[in-house]
């Protein structure tokens, strides 16, 4: 386990596991449609990674960068979208891929912009969902795990963009928050 990590909240191999049953679900729901993934950079990169090679139709992927977060561990409520689908995903069936879901805030508003790109349909499936974090009405379609309101890292999620590349999800210990180097 990393030196900067206090618990394993959930281990790669439980990770793994929810990731094919995640993708046989999904294979089932979106038989014969015209599925595109979006990813939201950079935290859902393994998450995606792992699951699109769980699903067994076809798919097209997209990613787009939006930001809510910067670099603090409370939710600003504001959006920015640095980075925008290179696709025309109007009449597909859009499955947002998301790494967590806290306050709803940034994929409340990713949700109606694929709306009105016109997409057929939009869903979405998170790894993580802290429903306690809640400041809009939003339910995930897929979940990968529920967790308490609790600040994670690891598999995709990052502190101050550390921490992505651990394989597993944990919690950060208490000090790390108040040193600078990482
Ligand atoms: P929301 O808009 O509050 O739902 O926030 C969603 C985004 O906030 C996620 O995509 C993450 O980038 C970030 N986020 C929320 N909770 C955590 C956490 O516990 N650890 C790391 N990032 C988080």
């Amino acid at each position: 386990m990393h030196q900067d990590i206090k618990k394993i909240l959930i281990s790669e191999r439980e990770i793994q596991s929810r990731c094919e049953e995640l993708g046989a679900i999904i294979s089932r729901d979106y038989a014969g449609k015209k599925l595109v993934l979006v990813g939201l950079l950079k935290g859902s990169v393994p998450f995606i990674s792992d699951l699109c090679k769980r699903i067994t139709v076809p798919l097209q992927m997209e990613f787009m960068d939006v930001s809510s977060y910067h670099g603090g561990t409370a939710s600003t409520g504001q959006i920015k979208v640095n980075k925008d689908l290179d696709a025309d995903i109007a009449g597909h069936d859009v499955l947002i891929v998301e790494d967590i879901i806290d306050t709803g805030l940034t994929l409340h508003t990713v949700i109606r912009m694929l709306k009105l790109k016109g997409a057929n349909s939009v869903k979405v499936v998170t790894l993580l969902d802290k429903p306690e974090g809640r400041l809009v009405e939003l339910q995930a379609d897929y979940i990968g795990f529920t967790i308490p309101k609790e600040f994670v890292v690891g598999y995709g999620l990052d502190y101050q963009q550390y921490y992505r590349n651990l394989p597993y999800v944990g919690v950060l210990k208490e000090e790390v928050y108040t040193s600078k180097e990482v």
